[in-house]
């Protein structure tokens, strides 16, 4: 008899489950539109060249250790991740007003911040949208929420925002619950709040006693700019709005597989800073002890300089300018095929990801006959879509929707 004995198999994650499917199809024409991974228009990696450049500039280095680091990480990354975020004319970093906790990607961020939440200010309810990220649910689960409700996001007719809904929902949502906010690029959706929707949503936080967590993974990848897209966070903090925020670096820096992010805080009394700081450098103690150095280093390095940092901005204006040019192109490609259906909203999301409107069967035909592999809730990643497979996409889509009609 085994320690081990009855543990039941886990669902499977469905993006993990389909890249496999995807490795085993033996097709060579595959197209996998699954993973939020940035792909050049030759299909590939993409390793920013700021940062290869960074990269020599650390290996070279010969007065580096690999000492550790302390839990709450590297300070001049954590300062510049949350300078970054909220820009360095924001009341929130000029009157010290904040926090910032490396972290393993944003994923790690939302993990400590959640486990605190719960430990140390008592809260069991947190919201998520409609459609959303799948894997909030289970990060705040784990960490020890118990009640997990949705508001309004998406309105599935029009395939827009449904803006109405979801303030009615905020409006409605239990007191002293935690409200999780995509900054910028939703996932799944492509579709983010204007910027007098997100005045409205943060007039509802500065009346009610619900708590923001932001999550910000794509900041530069929606717009361009990374000051457009960080215009929510900033308008919380400018209303001296707490909040959480889970910042990531790894597509926006192209490190995923470095796990790296930050947790930026802002608090209404700077005195309250020490605390807090306690409290998280001793639950990561607990959890991991301390962060990694080399991404941090790396980022850190681009950042504080500033030839360097106008060469990052220049990097991922170029990946938000190619997943545009590649909605244009694959909306231009299903209008001439004359594809039944509206497709304006595949060049009205922003983002890497587009939520298409296609079925689960739609879908799952796409991948049998066409060897195109999207998400079972229809989203594709946009950034997957290069020169050469944009016709491969287009013919799938055209295919699908006239073979199995629907509903656009
Ligand atoms: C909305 C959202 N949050 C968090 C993450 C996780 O990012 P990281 O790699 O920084 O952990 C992703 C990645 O796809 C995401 O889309």
């Amino acid at each position: 008899m085994s320690f081990f004995d009855n543990i039941p198999t886990a669902h499977p994650v469905e993006i993990y489950y389909l890249r496999e499917t995807f490795t085993q199809d033996p097709f060579n024409k595959k197209v996998l539109l699954t993973l939020g991974n940035y792909r050049t228009d030759e299909g590939e990696p993409y390793v920013l060249p700021v940062v290869k450049h960074a990269e020599r500039v650390y290996h070279k280095d010969e007065s580096l250790n690999l000492e550790y680091l302390t839990p709450l990480g590297m300070e001049s990354f954590t300062n510049a991740a949350v300078t970054l975020l909220l820009g360095n004319t924001s009341p929130a970093i000029i009157k010290n007003k904040y926090i910032g906790v490396q972290s393993y990607g944003s994923t790690g961020a939302l993990r400590i911040g959640a486990e605190y939440l719960v430990r140390h200010t008592a809260k069991d309810t947190f919201y998520t949208s409609n459609p959303g990220y799948e894997n909030h649910d289970r990060i705040f689960a784990c960490a020890g929420f118990k009640t997990w409700r949705c508001y309004r996001y998406l309105d599935t007719k029009t395939i827009k925002l449904d803006f109405k809904g979801m303030l009615e929902d905020l409006r409605n949502a239990e007191d002293n619950s935690v409200i999780v906010l995509q900054v910028c690029g939703h996932n799944p959706t492509g579709i983010d709040p204007t910027e007098s929707q997100w005045d409205e949503v943060a007039q509802l936080f500065v009346s009610k006693r619900i708590f923001p967590f932001f999550d910000c993974t794509y900041q530069g990848l929606a717009s361009g700019d990374v000051n457009t897209d960080a215009y929510v966070v900033r308008k919380f903090a400018e209303l001296n709005v707490e909040f959480f925020c889970a910042q990531s670096f790894s597509k926006i820096f192209g490190m995923y597989n470095e796990r790296i992010g930050n947790l930026t805080i802002t608090v209404k009394d700077p005195e309250l800073i020490p605390a807090i700081n306690s409290q998280f450098a001793f639950d990561i103690r607990a959890m991991y002890s301390s962060p990694t150095g080399r991404s941090a280093r790396i980022i850190a390095h681009i950042c504080n300089n500033a030839p360097l940092y106008q060469q990052w901005l220049g990097n991922l204006k170029d990946m938000a300018l190619r997943i545009k040019k590649a909605r244009m192109q694959l909306k231009e490609m299903l209008d001439n095929m004359e594809t039944p259906g509206v497709w304006e909203h595949l060049v009205d999301q922003v983002g890497m990801f587009s939520y298409t409107g296609l079925t689960p069967e739609q879908v799952e035909y796409m991948a049998r006959k066409h060897h195109v592999y999207a998400l079972t809730s229809s989203r594709i990643c946009m950034a997957a879509i290069c020169s050469n497979n944009l016709y491969q996409v287009a013919m799938a889509i055209n295919d699908c929707v006239r073979k199995f009609p629907k509903i656009n």
